[in-house]
């Protein structure tokens, strides 16, 4: 401190103590000329707060529970998906993609979600990987015209062609087990890690393509993704191998 300021410092202290502010009460200095709360202008009484809205929460998987267990038909179900409003993919996707091919055919193929050109034409599998699906069908005499049925576990375009959200995959699996129950095909056949995940539990198609395994209580063949092979045309070999596998095992010979 200056000196100068010192010194001034030192005649306000003493002066305050000749006017007998010799004592500190508080840290604080007190507003004396402050507008006391009791003198102010009462604040207008707040709203009461409006009565909450009594909603029944609702489980989304609970209503596509439901809403699948009472769908007597495929075409029943359908109108059950149609109707599901819980899934916010519905709200971005043109179309709903349900299925394609024979319906009661021997064999299912079950893959993740529609891409851009499912959701635009509302079938499953007709972009370019589902072009490849159809020459690795015909390669072991099948067609979805004539002995396989395909569907997604999802039935709405994921934004960007996304993965799929584990909620989203929970709320949609009552829907493609009640699909698989009412399609009842002899096998089906899961391409691509997520219908593994959806439908076995599991994840790692590398590992798990071409082991035979049970879902839904049906035989199921993993299998890689059409799309995983146009990226990876290697991994075609594999593919041709599980396709041999599937002929044979509906020829009865695994
Ligand atoms: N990929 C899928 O998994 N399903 C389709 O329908 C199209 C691409």
């Amino acid at each position: 401190m200056e000196s100068a300021e010192y010194h001034s410092a030192l005649a306000a202290l003493a002066w305050q103590i000749e006017l007998g502010a010799d004592e500190c009460i508080a840290d604080a200095p007190v507003d004396r000329y402050a507008v006391p709360a009791s003198v102010q202008k009462p604040k207008p009484a707040a709203q009461p707060a409006p009565a909450p809205v009594l909603q029944a929460s609702v489980d989304p998987v609970t209503v596509a529970q439901e809403a699948a267990r009472a769908a007597q038909d495929l075409e029943g179900l359908r109108a059950a998906l149609a109707a599901y409003e819980h899934c916010e993919l519905k709200k971005g996707a043109r179309n709903l993609v349900f299925s394609d091919g024979v319906p009661g055919a021997r064999v299912m193929i079950v893959g993740e979600a529609p891409g851009r050109d499912e959701d635009m034409q509302g079938k499953p599998f007709v972009g370019r990987a589902g072009q490849l699906l159809d020459k690795m069908l015909a390669a072991i005499n099948m067609s979805r015209d004539e002995t396989v049925y395909i569907t997604n576990v999802l039935p709405w375009r994921p934004p960007q062609n996304r993965d799929p959200k584990p909620d989203e995959v929970a709320m949609m699996q009552p829907f493609l087990h009640r699909h698989i129950e009412l399609a009842n095909p002899d096998v089906l056949v899961v391409v691509g890690n997520h219908s593994c995940q959806a439908l076995l539990g599991k994840r790692g198609i590398t590992r798990l393509r071409g082991n035979w395994t049970e879902a839904r209580g049906k035989p199921a063949l993993p299998m890689f993704h059409p799309a995983y092979l146009l990226r990876n045309p290697a991994a075609k070999r594999d593919a041709w191998a599980d396709l041999l596998s599937l002929q044979a095992h509906l020829r009865g010979g695994t």
